[in-house]
This record gives structure tokens, C-alpha cells and sequence, in this order.
């Protein structure tokens, strides 16, 4: 097995492993620390059907259960999928994954990691691009480190700020998805105890503690700041990627640039995660 670095900051390519046999332990213990140490990795040549990635992720960590479960797989519900053929119930095409934001942070412990595997993609675009938060608040101003360390934010399911709408929760379940929940603007890393800008413009509603007036151009500017093209790292999927990604220190974004008459399609895992502490 070899792990090559993708950039300087984010992202390492695994290559020579082949999820679907057993994985030894050293091995296992090299790709946990990569994960940790790159934020995201880029596993080739996979070919796993859906319980075969179930297992292939259990190497990281535990199952997190997703929140909307209108797109679990019928027969491996741990899963879900990505998929541009899906539509809103007006008709219009739903776009998955548009925007910045981090996952299902408006879980009192969000999940760690996202697990995407390719199954079907776009001939061109379609691509996921990484902004690494750690690397960003690292070279954020003092004046605004300082500003924002003790800040928590409240983060909901569908922020009313959000320019992107999501696909709404069905009736069964929705009682798991808690109503609003609080976590710091900045986050230390529960691994390698690298602070983060801990933001999603798709779920934080406010700042406890400011008004609207105060708190929206703060997260704007935080926003702009750290998804910078300098903290990015931008994946071109290749067929038989399996992708995972630290939600703890990211953010991420799809995007909707491809033919949508081509399908794009990707299973979905996740992993569970802590609780955020600042
Ligand atoms: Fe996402």
C-alpha cells in the first residue's frame, strides 16, 4: 500500500489496498493515521457493494445513522445515496451536496467522517471540493481568533439564512433529528488537538450572545476567509474512489457544473463523531 500527500495541506491517495479482503491491523493503523493526519483520503480502485463498504468503513469507526432516510438504500439502510436524478416534489431537480457546509452538524455529535464510493459518475465536473479549517484558522488575524474562540453557534437543520434548500424530513424519524443544537465556533481536534473554524452555512441559524446584524457578516467573512483557494483541496472523482473525509476540520462542497442527463451517483456512509469542544 502506498499513501501519497495530495496537496500540502489536505487529502493523501491510497493506492494497492483492496477493501473488499481483509485488512490487517498495521495496515488499518497506517490508514487511521493518515485520515487524521490528512483530513481526507482518496482510496483507488475500489469495487465494494454496499455490505462490503459497511465493513470496508467499520475499520474507522462506528455507523453513524443518517438523518434523512428518504435516501437509505431499500436494502442496506445504513446507506444512502447521492444522486442528481432525484427532484423535489415541485419538480425541480435536487442537486446534492451544493454549497459549503459540513455534515449533519445539527447532531449533538455530529459525525467524524463522510464515506462517499463512486458508482456512477459524470463525464466531466461533478467534482468535491475541500476547505481545510484548521489550516484557515491557523492564519486567521489574532484580532479575529480572538474575537470568535469563545463563540457558539446554534445550528438547525435548514438555517432560514441558507441559500440552498434541502430535500425535506419524512414524518418516521424525524423525532431523532434534534430541533437545535449548540456547538463552538472554534473546535479542537479530538485527535491531533488542531483548533478549527467550526461553521456551516446551511445549518447555523445564529450566535448565542449577538444579533443578526452582528452575526451574519461575522460568519460571512469567516466563510470567505476560509474557503480561500489557498485552504482547498478540489477531488476530481475517477470511477472506483472511495473518499472519506474529516467533518471535524473541513468543509466541503458538490458541485452541480456536469450534464445533468449523466447520473451522478454515489453511496454514502458516515461514522460517528464527539460532541465538539472548544
Ligand atoms: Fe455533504
Amino acid at each position: 500500500m502506498q499513501i501519497t500527500p495530495l496537496s500540502d495541506h489536505t487529502g493523501a491517495e491510497v493506492r494497492g489496498l483492496d477493501l473488499a479482503r481483509p485488512v490487517p491491523q498495521e495496515v488499518q493503523a497506517a490508514l487511521n493515521a493518515a485520515f487524521v493526519a490528512h483530513s481526507v483520503l482518496v482510496i483507488r480502485d475500489q469495487a465494494l457493494a454496499p455490505p462490503q463498504l459497511l465493513a470496508a468503513v467499520e475499520l474507522f469507526g462506528c455507523v453513524f445513522a443518517q438523518h434523512n432516510t428518504r435516501f437509505a438504500l431499500p436494502d442496506c439502510p445504513q446507506i444512502h445515496y447521492l444522486s442528481n436524478q432525484d427532484r423535489f416534489p415541485d419538480g425541480r431537480r435536487y442537486i446534492p451536496g451544493e454549497g459549503w457546509h459540513t455534515d449533519h452538524s445539527n447532531d449533538t455529535r455530529p459525525p467524524k467522517a463522510t464515506v462517499l464510493h463512486a458508482v456512477s459518475l459524470p463525464s466531466e465536473g461533478g467534482d468535491t471540493q475541500f476547505a481545510n479549517m484548521a489550516a484557515a484558522w491557523a492564519v486567521l488575524a489574532p484580532a479575529l481568533q480572538q474575537r470568535i474562540a469563545g463563540l457558539v453557534a446554534i445550528h438547525v437543520y435548514q438555517s432560514s439564512h441558507s441559500a440552498r434548500k434541502l430535500m425535506a424530513l419524512p414524518e418516521a424519524g424525524r423525532e431523532r433529528v434534534p430541533n437545535a443544537v449548540l456547538h463552538p465556533l472554534v473546535r479542537i481536534h479530538p485527535e491531533n488537538g488542531r483548533p478549527s473554524i467550526y461553521i456551516n452555512p446551511i445549518r447555523i441559524e445564529g450566535i448565542v450572545g449577538l444579533d443578526h446584524q452582528e452575526a451574519l457578516p461575522l460568519l460571512d467573512e469567516l466563510l470567505r476567509h476560509a474557503t480561500a483557494e489557498r485552504f482547498q483541496y478540489r477531488h476530481r472523482w475517477r470511477p472506483g474512489d472511495l473518499v472519506m473525509w474529516d467533518n471535524r476540520c473541513l468543509l466541503h462542497k458538490a458541485n452541480g457544473d456536469y450534464d445533468m442527463e449523466e447520473t451522478r451517483y454515489l453511496y454514502r456512509v458516515m461514522l460517528q463523531g464527539e460532541v465538539p469542544r472548544a
